[in-house]
């Protein structure tokens, strides 16, 4: 629980507050690609959480503040995603606190933290929040550094479980459709949950990620792996090339200037700094099996084996599918995506039978649609820029729910879960 008496951090009232003010910000690190979101109920906690909205360290997060308290919050997370981060300010004591709690927990991601701000320095009722699953308590009136101080400690302490998830998209034979799922899956969760997504194409000579979204950036992943040794979060930033609001790729650069041999280890660096800034991390992984790809298979923390529904696709998916099984075997199992179902004249092993020797029930089935996939492959663009309408949208938005582990807004249903039991980390 913070509480400092904080009228005299306010801050940008005189010259001695403002050193204080710098003095304290000198120890917060830039805060990752994460979204906030604020609810509050009075202005000067609103006003601090914008300032920190504006700083420097906040460029890379998404900060939003609206007024109304937990009510509104409810109210708006009923049809939104929540962010990564949500802050409620309440006057409200204990037991009302906890009731308007309950509610929103029935809206709010589990993946969401929660900061509450409060007004009674009740040390009960923060011992009771914390256990629940809520990330800090602190008393208003608050310090912006204060404030800053918590989000760094929350995304960024070494201890803190790193920010983003990492999905790796590889596919059972060449030529599936693995690349173009995991692009357009990336760009389905950027704009599903306005969350941020880095899209890594790990393809480095023949990937597509840069045609697909009609990008020719100077430098991309080539960089990150073949200067590792300097890779940091300030290095990568500089790779990235920006496709939409939430979404940056780190391109390949598609040319046979050189060979590309890499050791096992060759992407870790870029992997794990990536993590470290953005929620979302997508791994466009070619259709080859060496060190390299199956380290990077073996510890991503979700795996979708993309395949097509023919003989070797079948057998390679059940070896793919077994190994990953054998060297993860506290983890989930591969997700499975039949594509290019129904192509005319072509027999096909019906998805039952594709599915039941791998012992998983496919996550998606996309039709094969050369007209639509064509267009949007050849214009740079998304299927859902193309034919938003299109069956494969839904799928892509299954795709995007199941590896989020984000669920589909709905309506508040009080008391539906136990006591904030969604707040409660996994
Ligand atoms: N459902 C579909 N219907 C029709 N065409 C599709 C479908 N899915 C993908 N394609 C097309 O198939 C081709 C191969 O797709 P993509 O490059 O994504 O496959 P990949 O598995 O990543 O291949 P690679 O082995 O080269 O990495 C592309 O032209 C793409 O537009
Ligand atoms: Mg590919």
């Amino acid at each position: 629980m913070i509480d400092r008496n904080a009228a005299s951090l306010d801050g940008d009232t005189e010259d001695g507050g403002r050193d204080e003010t710098a003095a304290a910000m000198e120890a917060v690190r830039p805060i990752p690609r994460i979204s906030i979101q604020a609810f509050c109920e009075s202005e000067p906690v609103a006003r601090q959480i914008e300032r920190a909205g504006e700083d420097r360290r906040m460029a890379k997060a998404h900060v939003r503040v609206h007024m109304g308290g937990i009510r509104a919050a409810v109210e708006h997370y009923s049809g939104a995603p929540t962010p990564n981060l949500v802050i409620l300010e309440s006057r409200a004591g204990a037991e009302e606190l906890v009731g308007e709690l309950e509610s929103l927990a029935d809206v709010c991601d589990p993946g969401s933290k929660v900061v509450i701000i409060g007004h009674h320095n009740d040390i009960t009722l923060y011992r009771d929040l914390i256990r629940n699953g809520i990330s800090e308590y602190l008393i208003a009136p608050i310090a912006m550094p204060d404030l800053m101080g918590v989000i760094a400690t929350l995304f960024m302490s070494p201890d803190a479980a790193p920010l983003g998830r990492t999905l790796a998209f590889v596919g059972a034979k060449g030529g599936v459709g693995s690349s173009t799922i995991a692009h357009n899956v990336a760009w389905s969760i950027s704009k599903l949950f306005n969350s941020d997504v880095l899209l890594a194409d790990l393809d480095l000579p023949f990937g597509t990620a840069n045609i697909n979204f009609d990008q020719d950036p100077a430098q991309g992943i080539a960089e990150a792996v073949f200067s590792a040794d300097r890779m940091d979060d300030v290095f990568l930033d500089r790779l990235l090339s920006k496709c939409a609001d939430h979404l940056s790729l780190l391109a390949a650069p598609s040319i046979l200037d050189r060979t590309y041999d890499f050791a096992a280890d060759a992407f870790t660096a870029v992997i794990e700094t990536a993590q470290r800034s953005t929620p979302i991390v997508t791994l466009d992984v070619p259709h080859v099996w060496n060190d390299w790809t199956r380290t990077v298979l073996s510890r991503a923390d979700d795996i979708v084996v993309t395949a097509t529904p023919d003989l070797a696709n079948l057998r390679n998916a059940k070896n793919l599918v077994d190994t990953l099984r054998r060297a993860r075997p506290n983890d989930r199992p591969p997700r499975l995506v039949l594509n290019q179902l129904g192509m005319p004249k072509r027999p096909e092993i019906s998805a039952a039978e594709f599915a039941d020797p791998l012992e998983l029930v496919p996550i998606a089935e996309i039709a094969f649609d050369p007209g639509v996939f064509g267009a949007a492959a050849n214009n740079g663009r998304m299927i859902a820029e193309t034919d938003a309408k299109h069956a494969s949208v839904e799928a892509f938005h299954q795709i995007a729910y199941a590896l989020t582990g984000r669920s589909e807004p709905r309506r508040a249903k009080r008391g539906a879960s136990g006591l904030f039991e969604r707040f409660r980390r996994k």
